[in-house]
């Protein structure tokens, strides 16, 4: 029997990977620009940090996280998302006692045993941010920014930004307490995997699958109209600075998110491109008791984090990374051209130029076959004749117009057309 990966949990391999590449690249500009620096924290955790972090009453940690007893009889988990983790690092180093403000971005797989379909898998990607330490709604809404640009940056632009508030527990405590009692008076209504959800967050009966749950949903009574003056106010802010930047978005009550440590703001970025169940390409939201509730001093936190595999799909589909194609092939014939080529090559490529050389000697017909193939910008001709000459030829594949280039000029002169050809782009 052949070895398999294991069912929801992918090889990325060129020419997909060069997307995952670009959006990476992407997504580290975007956190440069806005301050953001990396954080990596281990991939496996105690489970008692995602128990106390995502919250017990969660689909994560109730069905989805991969649990294992170690050698020593310590119990695991791969993380399933990234918030807890970062919370988890902050505190240990004492991080938020030692600077106000925090801002940091990570990049990496996540796991969660979900049933695996288009845009959901078991290990998947996340690109998250993580900003500690700022009460006001001008950090949800510097957060939210910073998602919108990296969508932008990247090419999506069939996104909706989708924002609601969770409110503190002063306004939501009252609210669960009568959503509860309503959803025990509807009882027949209530999905069954739901009934237990009733108690702890009987609000995420708002972002339930089930049909009859959706119709139940719609009579009930929404925590948008119940909020508090602090809610309101944090909530009504978030949606002036999010004007005032101009960024368009639309508030749905029907955000509730899947962890348990949100409180007022909560946002996600969906799209139409891939289907109605894996719609979101990210999502957030903040979360002011996770710090405390995880053993630190109390400190506020917003953050959202994106599927990488979402976002690589959406660009697939809609082809506007085109793959990658050298700057340039160079097509040799013989030992003194192979030589020249390998050269001019490194010293290329030493500049950030791609250049493709011939590694097994085919003829010089099979290397411009294969040029054509890799769709290369320009292709250097440095055959035997052109290495009597002293002079090779550079053809433009595009424009077809050719150059000829003295042997002794080669990197000079290629590095020349090169700078003038980026300029144009
Ligand atoms: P989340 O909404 O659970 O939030 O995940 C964020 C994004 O990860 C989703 O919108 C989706 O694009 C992607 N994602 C989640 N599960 C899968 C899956 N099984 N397959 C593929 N992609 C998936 C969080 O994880 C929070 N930690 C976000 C956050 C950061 N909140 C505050 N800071």
């Amino acid at each position: 029997m052949k070895l398999q990966s294991i069912r929801g949990m992918n090889d990325i391999a060129p020419p997909e990977s060069h997307i995952w590449g670009k959006i990476e690249d992407a997504a580290r500009a975007v956190c440069r620009a806005a301050g953001y620096g990396e954080i990596r924290t281990p991939i496996l955790e105690p489970t008692e940090l995602f128990k106390r972090g995502v919250g017990e009453a969660t689909d994560i940690v109730e069905k989805e996280m991969y649990t294992f007893d170690d050698r020593n009889g310590d119990s695991l988990t791969l993380r399933p998302e990234g918030t807890a983790g970062v919370v988890r690092a902050v505190n240990q180093h004492g991080w938020a006692i030692q600077q106000s403000i925090l801002k940091l971005f990570y990049l990496g797989p996540m796991y969660r045993h979900e049933r695996p379909q288009k845009g959901r898998y078991r290990q998947f990607y996340q690109f998250g941010i993580e900003l500690l330490g700022v009460q006001d709604p001008l950090a949800d809404a510097e957060v939210i920014s910073v998602g919108w640009d990296l969508l932008k940056k990247i090419g999506i632009h069939d996104v909706e930004l989708r924002i609601s508030t969770l409110g503190t527990d002063s306004c939501r405590k009252p609210y669960f307490k009568k959503l509860t009692a309503l959803l025990k008076e509807n009882m027949d209504l209530v999905p069954e995997d739901f009934k237990s959800r009733i108690e702890k967050n009987p609000q995420r009966i708002f972002d339930h699958k089930d049909e009859k749950a959706q119709a139940l949903a719609k009579k009930l009574p929404l925590l948008l109209d119940e909020l508090d003056e602090e809610s309101s106010q944090h909530f009504k802010r978030v949606q002036e600075h999010l004007h005032s930047m101009e960024i368009p978005f639309v508030v749905d009550a029907n955000i509730v998110r899947g962890l348990d440590y949100y409180c007022h703001t909560a946002f996600e970025f969906t799209t139409n491109s891939l289907g109605k169940t894996q719609n979101a390409l990210g999502g957030g939201g903040r979360y002011d008791g996770l710090v405390e509730m995880l053993g630190g001093r109390p400190t506020p936190g917003v953050g959202f984090a994106m599927g990488l595999d979402r976002l690589a799909l959406v660009l697939q589909e809609a082809s506007s990374f085109g793959g990658v194609r050298p700057d340039l092939v160079i097509v040799s014939s013989g030992k003194e051209s192979v030589s020249v080529s390998l050269k001019v090559a490194r010293e290329l490529r030493g500049r950030g130029i791609s250049v493709e050389v011939d590694l097994e000697g085919r003829s010089m017909k099979a290397q411009l076959k294969r040029a054509n193939k890799l769709n290369a910008q320009y292709v250097l001709l440095i055959g035997e004749d052109e290495c009597a000459s002293g002079m090779a030829i550079l053809k433009n594949m595009e424009t077809r117009s050719e150059d000829s280039i003295p042997l002794e000029k080669l990197t000079a002169q290629l590095l020349e057309k090169f700078v003038e050809s980026f300029h144009q782009e």
